[in-house]
């Protein structure tokens, strides 16, 4: 059953394995034969009827959140912002005249969105709970919901669940923009280029002896690391580096890669782990440059990168997908060397210290 690690040494890794399949759940879920995306009524009036989306979420969910933006402003249109919970709650912002509050949450039982959801009810906005348990609390809560259809997540540190909100949230905007009649949302086959994503992902999962070999060349003995990239590649930078944190203890930050020089390089030393994350054509030079001025200071570089953007050196090569589908592709080499890096270093994957799979306090 779902709940059963089979033959796999940690629920983490069948959870990565997962991904393609919750791609092609999520499709069938959510569309019908004639390939058209069914979302509730309701739920579409509502939206149409905001002038702003605001995303709150924590941990790997605020992730999915920041990568799924770009995606939803240009299917939909609507103006997106993503919160952490924690601070949202407390110290809002002045918010637009009619907003519209989704919430991220995996269990839905997590407490710091909880409390954001406690307070834009009150005052009278409308909200989605997106989550991969039904019934759970958020979802309750909510004014309306929407399943993640992941299956259950076991391992603490979350990877299906991030690509399923990304999904999720697609499909949303998708059916958003075709009833705004927004050509890019028109002109956007979702059940094809979501499929053709994760035909790549399962490339990406068959890439394990690569990676394996690259997580432990790189991260076998170094106390810190980063991942550096531009806009989408610096959100999934941001996941990748919170993976590694979360699961390996390898102190590591997902930084903006043009933003390092402006003071953090100072920690790059001789050996320092400096993982690029490239999928875009107009930032990849960018990007490149980056890499080598960190490369001048010692560090130890290797590049994530789309299939039409590699060059020669230690890379791994992403398959070619739709663009506002490539975090779903490129995250998975981040949740592979983390994985393999806690292997190499002799830890739990599956319970790291310190961390528990849902939070239900502040
Ligand atoms: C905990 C987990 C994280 C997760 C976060 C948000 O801190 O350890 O992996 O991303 O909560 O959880 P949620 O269930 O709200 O997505």
């Amino acid at each position: 059953s779902d709940m059963e690690k089979g033959t796999y040494p940690y629920y983490m890794l069948k959870e990565i394995d997962e991904q393609p399949a919750t791609m092609r759940r999520i499709i069938s879920e959510y569309t019908d034969e004639t390939g058209a995306v069914a979302v509730d009524q309701e739920l579409l009036t509502s939206l149409l009827a905001s002038d702003r989306i605001y995303i709150i979420a924590c941990g790997t969910s605020y992730h999915a959140g920041l990568a799924s933006k770009q995606i939803i402003e240009q299917l939909s249109q609507i103006p997106v912002e993503a919160h952490l919970s924690s601070e949202f709650g407390y110290n809002m912002p002045l918010l637009s005249q009619k907003p519209f509050f989704i919430f991220l949450s995996q269990s839905g039982e997590t407490a710091d969105s909880r409390q954001v959801l406690v307070k834009t009810s009150e005052m009278g906005y409308p909200s989605l709970t997106i989550t991969n348990v039904a019934g759970s609390t958020l979802s309750r809560e909510a004014t309306y919901t929407m399943l993640l259809h992941a299956g259950p997540e076991i391992a603490v540190a979350s990877t299906k669940a991030y690509t399923a909100q990304i999904a999720v949230l697609t499909v949303l905007a998708k059916a958003v923009g075709e009833a705004k009649d927004v050509l890019s949302a028109k002109s956007f086959d979702l059940p094809m280029e979501l499929g053709i994503a994760a035909n790549a992902m399962d490339v990406m999962i068959n890439e394990k002896e690569l990676i394996s070999q690259l997580a432990i060349d790189y991260l076998s003995t170094t106390r810190n690391a980063f991942y550096i990239g531009r806009s989408e590649d610096y959100y999934v930078s941001m996941e990748a580096a919170l993976k590694l944190k979360e699961i390996s203890y390898i102190q590591a930050e997902g930084f903006a890669a043009g933003e390092l020089k402006h003071g953090t390089i100072a920690l790059v030393e001789d050996g320092t782990p400096v993982i690029g994350i490239i999928t875009e054509a107009v930032t990849a030079p960018h990007t490149r440059g980056n890499l080598r001025e960190v490369e001048s200071r010692g560090a130890h570089t290797l590049v994530i990168v789309s299939e039409e953007l590699s060059k020669e050196g230690d890379q791994i090569i992403l398959p070619v997908v739709h663009q506002f589908l490539r975090p779903l592709v490129s995250v998975i080499p981040g949740q592979l060397i983390a994985y393999f890096a806690t292997l190499e270093r002799g830890y739990d994957v599956d319970k790291p210290r310190n961390l528990a799979k849902s939070v239900t306090v502040e």
